[in-house]
């Protein structure tokens, strides 16, 4: 195995799209960012040169970080962030995956410009895929092109200022949809050769949509999800939340021509009038037809797909629900056991504001958070990063209280008509604010129920955990009934993920094996939600021995500085 080493220079340029020049915080002045390439086994350095002048951290999202949580960068719980014209080096290795993984900042917002595509090739080279060998391998990025300085969106959504969001992309481009890029070849062009087959990893890394992705005359078969290899199944749409990764084959067997690509993010039922639909599109050309043409072609000539309704999430709910896991050789079991069960329900909450008495109703004296079990996630405040005050076993630790087992009140969360008419503020339940965190004894199964609510007015929540894959054993519409539910669980070939769909109005239902010492997040990845702290800590305690411990930190970890 290899040592794949990098440097991300991390600074801010300046981008010109939508007639506006921005300054963006990207890594070596790319965006989206460089991809990494690696085969399976590989060590990874990634030298991270902060020019920024932010705090920052880089999460790998998706790799296990099997006895390394110290890489795994979360601020100030596994790690102190990077200051600004500091240097940190991250090291890990990524054994046992293969496919489409993806890096990011984690950071709330940064991580819409600081984000790119973490590859894993099989050992035995690309014959060795599960799936006819592919011609070529393309990153398809789906982001957000952001009209601001996103490190002050944070800011200017905690004081109810507009935020400017203002086109989606593929893979940085914005597409002949938007003033100010208009033409054709300003989308993103994917040159294809006729009868050639392309193996599209395809990353969500959007902050606040899912997105729809068709390709005009042509199908997608998907062969994997979140870097976990999925029973072949063919579809002309791909459902991706926020998170999730997905690789599909596509065939070009069309009849050689210009073909559009289509990112659509998909809203809920009541779409905002505030917020427009923010569609992208890019281009899926034959070979031929470019040389015939030259670059004198206008863009009537393209075919354009008929994409689901923006406010369809039934055909992401059965895209879902479609994936199983492909049978092979290396494919984990879903352990029959369980040792630890879970109902977490997702919502929102209300909480008044210090030194006010709260009346119900006034939104002057609360303000709206996400909660978990009616507890909103408070980022602790500790000079020393929770996974050093764990390590060094410091009674510091004390802080930390357990997510609740169950949610305090009891009532029909998913039926929207239960839900009081009037100002969304007055339907929201009084909730706190606490760091929240459950422990768990290592080689634990755990079973997790996340129940959405009727008070989640936006899309479905993709909820993340770091550290470990999870099997998804079922999901369906409506409130969880476990007499009833757990009988159909798929224990065969669930389909395994790092995120999970929680379908809107409905839930999930998974199963993991607590096996990775350390402190792990557990959020929505949709960012509104985990800025307003849909979030949890998974602790996995030590083994006994040392291959279950979590060894020291590296000696380089950067310290807090003046934090
Ligand atoms: Cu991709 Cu904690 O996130």
């Amino acid at each position: 195995a290899a040592v794949v080493e990098h440097t991300f220079v991390v600074s801010q340029v300046k981008m010109t799209h939508l007639c506006n020049e921005t300054l963006v915080t990207v890594v070596n002045g790319q965006f989206p960012g460089p991809a990494i390439e690696v085969t399976e086994g590989d060590s990874v350095t990634v030298h991270v040169v902060n020019e920024s002048p932010y705090n920052l951290t880089i999460h790998w999202h998706g790799v296990k970080q099997r006895l390394n949580c110290w890489a795994d960068g979360v601020p100030m719980i596994t790690q102190c962030p990077i200051l600004p014209n500091q240097n940190f080096t991250y090291r890990f290795n990524v054994a046992g995956q293969e496919g489409t993984l993806w890096w990011h900042a984690h950071v709330s917002f940064l991580r819409a410009s600081v984000h790119g595509a973490l590859i894993i090739r099989p050992r035995r080279g690309a014959s060795s895929y599960p799936f006819p060998k592919p011609y070529k391998e393309i990153p398809i990025i789906i982001g957000e092109w952001w009209q601001m300085d996103l490190a002050r969106a944070d800011w200017a959504i905690a004081h109810s200022v507009d935020v400017y969001f203002g086109a989606s992309t593929i893979n940085g481009k914005l597409g002949d949809l938007y003033n100010c890029s208009g033409a054709l070849e300003d989308g993103y062009m994917l040159d294809v050769e006729p009868g050639k087959t392309y193996l599209l990893r395809i990353v969500n890394a959007a902050l606040f949509a899912e997105y729809y992705l068709k390709i005009a005359g042509h199908k997608f078969t998907v062969v994997a999800a979140d870097a976990n290899y999925v029973s072949p199944y063919t579809t002309d749409v791909i459902a991706i939340a926020p998170g999730e990764t997905v690789d599909a084959l596509v065939v070009a067997d069309a009849a050689p021509g210009r073909y559009y690509m289509v990112a659509l993010p998909n809203q809920s039922p009541e779409p905002d009038p505030q917020s427009p639909v923010l569609i992208t599109r890019g281009i899926l050309q034959y070979r031929n037809v470019q040389e015939a043409l030259g670059d004198s072609s206008s863009s009537e000539m393209a075919v354009a797909p008929e994409m689901p309704d923006d406010q369809d999430l039934l055909t992401s709910f059965y895209f879902h629900r479609n994936l199983t896991s492909l049978h092979h050789p290396q494919r984990p079991l879903v352990p029959t056991r369980v040792d630890e069960h879970l109902f977490i329900t997702l919502s929102l909450g209300s909480i008044c504001r210090r030194g006010q008495s709260c009346k119900r109703g006034g939104s002057d004296e609360t303000f709206t958070v996400a909660t978990m079990n009616n507890v909103s996630f408070q980022q602790p405040a500790v000079a020393t990063p929770l996974l050093e005050l764990h390590y060094y076993n410091t009674n510091s630790m004390d802080m930390l209280q357990d997510l609740p087992d169950k949610p305090p009140m009891v009532f029909n969360y998913t039926d929207q008509a239960l839900i009081p008419p009037g100002p969304k503020e007055a339907k929201l339940e009084p909730t706190s604010k606490a760091t929240v965190a459950r422990r768990f004894r290592q080689g634990s199964v755990v079973e997790v129920v996340f129940q959405g609510t009727a008070l989640l007015q936006s899309e479905s929540n993709p909820m993340h955990l770091h550290g470990h894959d999870v099997f998804v054993l079922a999901q369906g519409e409506g409130l969880y009934d476990a007499a009833r539910d757990t009988a159909w669980y798929n224990l065969v070939n669930p389909p395994i993920r790092n995120t999970v769909h929680v379908p809107r109005l409905g839930w999930v239902a998974i199963r993991f094996v607590a096996d990775n010492p350390g402190i792990w997040y557990m959020h929505c990845h949709f960012e509104f939600h985990m800025t307003m702290g849909m979030v949890g800590l998974f602790i996995v305690e030590d083994g006994p021995t040392v291959d279950t411990s979590l060894p020291a930190p590296p000696a380089d970890f950067p310290s807090c500085g003046h934090i």
